[in-house]
């Protein structure tokens, strides 16, 4: 975040308080009911914790809530449970049975709602299909699919039968689908002919088939139909969704699970190359994402709720799937973008389901704000009660948008802070209570014990920059990264001793209020995707032309980070604007299309210090073109910055 963000961040000063009426029937209803939690929670966690994770069903009970031996937490030790049973069946025995689970929206305005009832009899088929593929508890089942139903009912179909579930986003290529597939292991893919995006087609099953080249681990490929696009089936690997789901049978009781058994797989982006597969317990997990779902979203059932997340970002695996279907609420699922086609396809949507509460990105809102108001005062925005962000820092000013046009100055926004790590936002307002400040993630989550310490790890005063760290563990925390638990500790638990190290610069103010400022390691964010610059340095770097290449980010009006990268070429190699477009092109066939370079700029030399580091710092310094540039003392060789500038021009 540049110092300009910093300073305008700094000088807010507007407090919102929610309205006497939504605060009367919140579920956390006042500040002193807050602060009793908090307090309640701080001073026995495992009591707190414990007590709220008897409002999920267990199959057996616990002995012991925490098992802790830093960095490696076990919650609700010798518990037996499983989510795709506290996402479906135990909503069955209730007059829930027949309300929607889901309501799904595809791109081109086609619609689809499937009851509890519905969503448990596709999920305990596609939970035998599983079965009879071989696919057994403990195995990794690697998902890439569109936004559709399918991919809801793969995840809770894999999570019944206790498979792994490791889901790849389908903006990814084949490069990064095939070094997702071979990290995990994993033995079946579940895949989409393609998937629909801004009109076009997002060629799914071909990603796949190229991916598989070299990925001796997968033994099937289960394709559903979407586009109907033509596709090629290959003998004996692949087969159809609809006819496997055609000869299962629809009862398959869901397999006692251990506490720790894990849910899922994640990758995410780091400070190297190689994306962590970020892994998550089922039963601290789920209270995570169900307790938050129903405090900070204030969920009733009654409620339409709506998170615009793709569920292969950890916001749409807590927020459309597992945290509000454990609830047992409604949950809209949209395939589409937001101004596809017309930048008013979330306000119609809203007005379409009369949705009440809404959960979306920073990024997303500033292009909504970019394409005018009369978009969403085309629509009935009333049913709206609550308004949600996550993703990155936003703005005031998009804070202030949202609240007046969107919320009508009637709905308050809870401006979520966590990570794919977490598993469940940490840092929020509680809507009926925490009074809420523009740009502020306001105040801990109860039982999340959050601080904003120096390099030492000691607590800064109010208002001094740190570094945000969590003090004690948390439930739905991750457990490790898949197969390298010495990289687990190192990244996260090494900084300070006790304490998790989240990687973002915050503030805290006089009244307690945290500000994150963003990311303080080489990790940027993207339109709210999470890229490690590293990786895109790799992506640059195994192009045959380049040399050396550093990427940093630059404040972006839109996207929050644009990414810029310096490339040094080999000698042999020329400049031109046609081999600039070949890297961009390049990095989108290795990584995808969200990390393709908004800027490439050929440099002679990177600016390094006397042992050889890349001074990013520097480098993002000229990339934000600011005049004056820090500390240059350690800089091997001063004249390269000239030569950066002069390569500007
Ligand atoms: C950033 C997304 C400021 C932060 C759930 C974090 C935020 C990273 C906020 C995690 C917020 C997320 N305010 N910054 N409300 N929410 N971030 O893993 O830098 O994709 O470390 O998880 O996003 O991104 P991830």
């Amino acid at each position: 975040m540049s110092t300009v963000d910093i300073e305008s961040v700094l000088k807010e000063k507007r407090v919102f308080k929610p309205s006497l009426e939504f605060s009367k029937s919140a579920r956390i209803k006042s500040m002193k009911e807050y602060k009793t939690l908090y307090q309640q929670a701080a001073k026995n966690p495992e009591k707190f914790w414990g007590g709220l994770a008897k409002e999920l069903d267990w199959f057996t009970p616990w002995k012991k809530v925490l098992q802790w031996k830093e960095p490696f937490a076990k919650w609700f030790v010798g518990g037996k449970i499983n989510a795709s049973y506290n996402c479906l069946d135990r909503h069955l025995n209730t007059w829930r049975k027949n309300k929607a689970a889901i309501i799904w929206e595809g791109e081109p305005g086609d619609s689809r709602t499937l009851t509890y009832q519905d969503l448990h009899r596709e999920v305990c088929k596609f939970s035998n299909v599983l079965k009879s593929l071989g696919i057994k508890k403990g195995d990794r089942v690697a998902i890439y699919m569109p936004m559709i139903p399918e991919l809801a009912i793969a995840m809770l179909g894999c999570a019944r039968i206790g498979a792994t579930h490791s889901i790849i986003f389908g903006g990814f290529s084949s490069e990064a689908l095939k070094d997702r597939i071979l990290d995990a292991e994993a033995k079946l893919v579940v895949t989409a002919d393609g998937g629909f995006r801004k009109g076009a087609i997002v060629p799914l099953k071909e990603n796949v088939d190229q991916a598989l080249k070299s990925t001796p681990c997968v033994e099937k490929v289960i394709v559903c139909q979407r586009t109907k696009s033509p596709v090629q089936m290959v003998a004996g690997r692949d087969l159809h969704w609809t006819e496997l789901m055609a000869k299962a049978s629809d009862v398959c009781p869901a397999e006692k699970l251990d506490s720790e058994h894990p849910l899922f797989i994640l990758y995410t982006s780091g400070t190297t190359g190689k994306p962590k597969g970020v892994v998550h317990s089922t039963g601290g997990y789920l209270l995570g994402a169900y307790i938050t779902s129903k405090w900070v979203f204030d969920l009733k059932d009654e409620d339409t709720y709506w998170c615009t997340a793709d569920i292969g970002w950890v916001t749409g695996h807590s927020y459309i799937v597992y945290g509000p279907l454990a609830n047992g609420a409604t949950s809209v699922m949209f395939e589409g973008a937001p101004t596809y086609p017309q930048p008013d396809r979330l306000w119609e949507i809203i007005d379409k389901y009369k949705v009440n509460i809404f959960y979306t990105a920073p990024t997303a809102i500033r292009s909504l704000i970019k394409s005018g108001d009369e978009w969403p005062l085309k629509h009935d925005l009333s049913s709206l009660r609550l308004l949600g962000t996550v993703g990155e820092p936003i703005n005031p000013e998009a804070w202030i948008w949202y609240h007046t046009v969107i919320g009508k100055k009637r709905c308050p926004i809870v401006d979520t802070w966590w990570q794919t790590e977490t598993g469940a936002i940490l840092i929020t307002p509680l809507p009926g209570a925490i009074p809420a400040k523009p740009g502020s993630a306001t105040l801990p989550f109860p039982g999340i014990i959050a601080d904003v310490v120096d390099k030492e790890g000691k607590p800064v005063k109010p208002d001094q920059g740190g570094y945000l760290v969590i003090k004690k563990p948390w439930p739905s925390m991750m457990r490790t990264i898949y197969k390298d638990p010495e990289r687990f500790k190192k990244q996260y638990w090494t900084q300070y001793q006790g304490m998790y190290f989240t990687g973002d610069g915050a503030r805290k103010d006089k009244d307690g209020y945290f500000w994150v400022m963003g990311r303080v390691d080489d990790v940027i964010n993207v339109a709210g995707h999470r890229l490690g610059t590293m990786e895109i340095e790799s992506a640059l770097v195994s192009h045959p032309g380049v040399a050396e290449a550093s990427v940093v980010g630059r404040p972006d009006d839109l996207k929050g980070t644009a990414i810029v990268a310096f490339v040094t070429l080999k000698t042999k190699t020329s400049r031109s604007d046609e081999l600039k477009n070949e890297l961009r092109q390049h990095v989108v066939k290795e990584i995808g299309a969200l990390a393709r370079p908004d800027e490439i700029r050929f440099t002679e030399n990177l600016p390094k210090t006397r042992s050889g580091k890349i001074m990013r710092r520097l480098l993002r310094d000229i990339a934000a073109h600011h005049q004056t540039i820090g500390d240059t003392s350690t800089l091997e060789d001063i004249s390269i910055l000239a030569k950066l500038r002069e390569d500007e021009e």
